[in-house]
């Protein structure tokens, strides 16, 4: 190669590199994380929080009670009562958006949610193990009535005759909700003989068990990428489904069918409940994690939901450039190359089931790795913070996250109104 040609390729690859040097993403927080941080200096625990905006939550309630007036039919609002797992979250929530119905998961947070809300409609998510069952019925006191305020789901044939033997044994009545499968295939029964043999246990049983519904989860529909099907082919083939169980109970069942007085037809969770706005077939939508919007729920079907909740937790040191443990002064060169690395901060806690949000541009440090206790987190000078300014990441689910801060701190107007505490944790 001639020497002028070298030289050339030289300057061009050398160009070329800088062009691919990362540009600074960084930028110093928005107005309302900046109003946040000084709250949160002032009357914040100087710890890991979570924070949950009412302004926001307000306004994601109110987008969740516009879409059940959008059908003619009647239609209620079922609080998934996992996704907001606090108390007076959920008394917060069901009274702005004005309903009883709750959806639970787990026993013990069904026996709390049974003593806290006594006028509740409670529609279990998931099929507990009959024990599980019993041990709800022995733990609970208090005014509410699961013989007509409860429903148990149940999914195959042989959970139902394990219901009837605890119903019978202890004398109970048990209203009895039917999973059925519309196509996510987590469980749960199809229209056919596995749903008449659990209609032929209820019918038999008048004294011990109660048809109150169907319940059928269709996140799929959305998340299923669409090369392999449609949304509308999906949510097409959902309702059919849960139309023929329908169907079936109607005319196979009459007695349990009851002219469809008082059933529950359950379905969505919040990545569909928009799009059940078509359908007019289900009465009962289940929506829980859209009333915060953590960082999973960032999709189409949500766009108009905006986040809710927030962690914040405070720098406890800023250190200037990036440094990495053996490369020590040579870690000069990483801060020299990217300047989302001239900030280093170290906060309080970390490696939560989050992303980091504000102020922007800030990012983890694969080299220097993960840390629950105290975890790196770089930025550019743009970011600014100083020892205890507050980093906010927004969570990418609610159900687990939630419950790893002590009490939910509530917000408005960028001041803090109201300590929730969570649910026990030691129970999750
Ligand atoms: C049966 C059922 N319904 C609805 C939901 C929806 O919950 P979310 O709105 O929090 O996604 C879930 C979530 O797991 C579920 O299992």
């Amino acid at each position: 190669m001639k020497r002028r040609h070298f030289v050339l390729g030289a300057a061009a690859a050398a160009a070329g590199a800088w062009a691919l040097r990362p540009g600074d993403e960084g930028a110093p927080y928005e107005d309302y994380f900046a109003r946040l941080n000084e709250e949160l200096k002032q009357h914040g625990p100087m710890r890991p929080v979570m924070l949950v905006d009412l302004d926001l939550l307000d306004r994601n309630i109110e987008l969740i009670n516009r879409s059940m007036q959008v059908t003619r039919m009647p239609r209620g609002y079922r609080v998934v009562a996992k996704s907001v797992p606090s108390g007076k979250m959920i008394d917060y929530v069901m009274r702005r958006a004005g309903t009883r119905r709750l959806m639970a998961f787990h026993q013990p947070f069904l026996n709390e949610h049974a003593r806290l809300y006594p006028q509740a409609d409670i529609l279990l998510g998931k099929p507990m193990p009959a024990g599980a069952a019993a041990l709800f019925y022995r733990q609970h006191r208090g005014d509410f009535d699961p013989a007509h305020q409860l429903q148990w789901l149940v999914d195959t044939p042989e959970r139902m005759s394990e219901y009837l033997a605890l119903a019978q044994g202890q004398d109970l009545q048990m209203r009895i909700n039917i999973e059925i499968d519309v196509g996510l295939h987590r469980g749960g029964v199809l229209p056919g003989s596995q749903l008449a043999a659990i209609c032929d246990l209820i019918q038999a049983n008048p004294d011990h068990l109660t048809f109150s519904g169907f319940m059928g989860y269709d996140p799929h529909v959305v998340k299923v990428p669409g090369l392999l099907a449609s949304r509308s082919e999906l949510l097409e083939r959902a309702m059919r489904i849960y139309d023929a169980a329908v169907s079936q109970v109607r005319q196979d069942y009459p007695r349990l069918w009851n002219n469809g007085v008082g059933l529950t037809l359950n379905t969505a969770g919040s990545p569909t409940y928009k799009l059940h706005e078509g359908e007019t077939l289900s009465n009962d939508i289940a929506v829980g994690s859209a009333l915060v919007k953590p960082t999973d729920f960032d999709i189409d079907t949500l766009e108009q939901h905006r986040p809710a909740a927030f962690i914040a937790t405070p720098v406890l040191k800023s250190t200037g450039e990036v440094e990495i443990p053996g490369l020590d002064e040579k870690s000069r060169l990483l801060s020299w190359w990217d300047v989302n690395q001239r900030r280093t901060y170290f906060i309080y806690g970390g490696y939560w089931k989050a992303r980091l949000h504000a102020p922007g541009g800030l990012r983890h440090n694969s080299l220097y790795g993960r840390s629950t206790n105290q975890e790196m987190v770089t930025g550019s000078a743009a970011t600014a913070l100083g020892v205890n300014d507050h980093v906010f990441l927004r969570p990418t689910q609610s159900e687990f996250v939630f419950l790893q801060f002590g009490d939910l701190l509530a917000v408005r107007g960028g001041r803090i109104v109201e300590s929730w505490p969570v649910f026990d944790q030691s129970q999750a």
